[in-house]
């Protein structure tokens, strides 16, 4: 910081970019993330080297699944599972994100809606699917009834990511990421206990079923976790591809069915 510069007028120049709408530090010297994402990767994989945060020689190696898994199993409230994934350490993409995004709508409701990752907005807000995407969502679920602003169970959605933090510059998620916070998604899942779940997009699907591939997947009942999954277009994919709200609308007929205990 420049010597003239004390602590205090920093902190009103700051606040002053703030208010002006700034909402990212850039430094003097660009950084290619591209590059330090590459020299992380190579690192990574080593043979040997556990999935997580590089480390320096001497710090032990840390097995991130596993530590994953023990912290998601000793949650045993959903505010528990929040305290939890907030703690976790060992995933890169908490350093870039502004806070976990967690949930949103009703817990115990009938349907989870599982999405992919946080975007922008989603990032600001602490909240999944308030971008324009999660609009899209509302609409698509308010047109069987369900939304997750319901007063009554029956009425309601709950949403939750699998992925808690923002990926830097919207890119998908890693694999190593997707299986290092897969555990926490299996307890999100057994402590909101839904009775259905919809997978949007290639990510979820990747993340719950194994699988991508989501133009054959959607629209066939899967299975995760011991309930039944429905995967779906991403309503990001469907503001891209209109026509392929027609699909969309099959697949939203088929959940709402089985909900009414019509299949
Ligand atoms: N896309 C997702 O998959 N999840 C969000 O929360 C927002 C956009």
């Amino acid at each position: 910081m420049d010597s003239a510069m004390d602590w205090h007028r920093a902190r009103a120049l700051l606040e002053w970019q703030v208010e002006l709408g700034a909402t990212d530090a850039v430094g003097d010297t660009p950084v290619n993330r591209y590059e330090v994402a590459a020299t992380l990767k190579t690192e990574v994989a080593k043979p040997g080297v556990a999935a997580g945060p590089v480390r320096g020689p001497t710090t032990p190696r840390v097995d991130a699944v596993a530590e994953a898994r023990s912290s998601a199993e000793s949650a045993n409230s959903l505010e528990a599972l929040r305290t939890a994934m907030d703690a976790f350490p060992h995933c890169e993409l908490k350093r870039g994100a502004r806070q976990l995004v967690f949930s949103d709508g009703m817990p115990g409701a009938r349907l989870m809606i599982v999405g992919e990752a946080p975007g922008r907005e989603e990032d600001l807000q602490g909240k999944p699917f308030v971008g324009r995407a999660g609009q899209l969502l509302d609409r698509m679920f308010a047109a069987i009834g369900l939304s997750r602003g319901a007063a009554q169970v029956v009425d309601a959605v709950y949403i939750a990511n699998v992925l808690p933090w923002r990926p830097p510059r919207n890119r998908d998620p890693e694999a190593e990421e997707i299986a290092m916070m897969l555990p926490f998604l299996e307890r999100h899942i057994a402590l909101a206990q839904p009775e259905i779940l919809v997978a949007v997009g290639n990510i979820s699907c990747q993340a719950l079923l194994g699988r991508r591939g989501i133009t054959r997947l959607r629209g066939g009942w899967a299975e995760a976790f011991g309930k039944p999954v429905m995967p779906m277009f991403h309503p990001a994919y469907l503001l891209r591809k209109p026509a392929a709200k027609r699909e969309a609308w099959a697949d939203l007929l088929e959940v709402n069915a089985r909900l009414k205990g019509r299949t």
